[in-house]
């Protein structure tokens, strides 16, 4: 038997990270880890729970708060791929809010959640033969991880992207307001203190603003059909 290995897939918002972590999960018959999932998990109890914005008194509440918060991956067999349960309830909806996205990148600042959060992923993780998509997944969380993807495409072809699945959702929001937020997030990911959204050394780079969906999951089939026999 193949031994399992942990797939890290980074890059900056909207690159198709989970697109590409689903169908590779599925392909290996694999879990899939959203690790952002966490983090709008987080921000959106925050929220609802009016914790935000956070100041230096509700910070050291929610901290103290923070490890009786659950967080679950339930998986959908209808969907192919797992989903978020906050304390018992799916936020899959919830969580995608433009809200959430709006607050989500300040969320993911605080060190102490961070850490909690490594903390679940690399629990989730122990048995391998996972695949996780984040930020930080290639750089901190599995500094050892056998595949590492870093995914991006340019802003305006993200953006694009995100405003039609919102539209799809009947979701009414301007193309504008998509792409600043997208910035937005780009730039507090890559220039926060603590486990900045960074390029792993031992990463490969995929730049898929102009690749379909299927050419990319060819790609790296294929790189895992090389490498690792999979
Ligand atoms: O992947 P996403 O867009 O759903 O992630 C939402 C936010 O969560 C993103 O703007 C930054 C943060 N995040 C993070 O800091 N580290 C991760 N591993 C995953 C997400």
């Amino acid at each position: 038997m193949t031994d399992k290995i942990i797939i890290a897939i980074d890059g900056f918002a909207s690159t198709g990270k989970s697109t590409l972590a689903k169908r590779l999960a599925k392909h290996l018959n694999y879990i899939y880890v959203d690790s952002g999932s966490m983090y709008r998990a987080i921000t959106y109890y925050a929220l609802t729970n009016n914790y935000l914005p956070f100041n230096d008194t509700n910070l050291s509440d929610f901290s103290k708060k923070l490890p009786s918060i659950k967080l679950n991956f339930v998986f959908n067999s209808n969907l192919g791929y797992s989903e978020i349960f906050l304390n018992g309830n799916n936020v899959e909806k919830e969580i995608r809010s433009i809200e959430v996205s709006n607050h989500v990148s300040s969320v993911a600042t605080v060190s102490f959640i961070r850490k909690h959060m490594v903390n679940l992923q690399k629990e989730i993780s122990l048995n391998k033969g996972v695949v996780m998509d984040g930020r930080d997944i290639g750089s901190v969380v599995f500094p050892n991880a056998e595949l590492k993807l870093f995914l991006n495409a340019s802003a305006e072809v993200r953006a694009k992207r995100r405003h039609s699945e919102y539209i799809k959702q009947n979701v009414n929001v301007d193309y504008s307001e998509v792409l600043n937020n997208l910035k937005t997030r780009d730039l507090d990911d890559s220039n926060r203190h603590d486990s900045p959204l960074i390029v792993a050394n031992d990463a490969i780079e995929i730049d898929n603003s102009f690749m379909t969906i299927n050419e990319q999951l060819i790609f790296v089939k294929n790189i895992l059909k090389d490498k690792f026999n999979l």
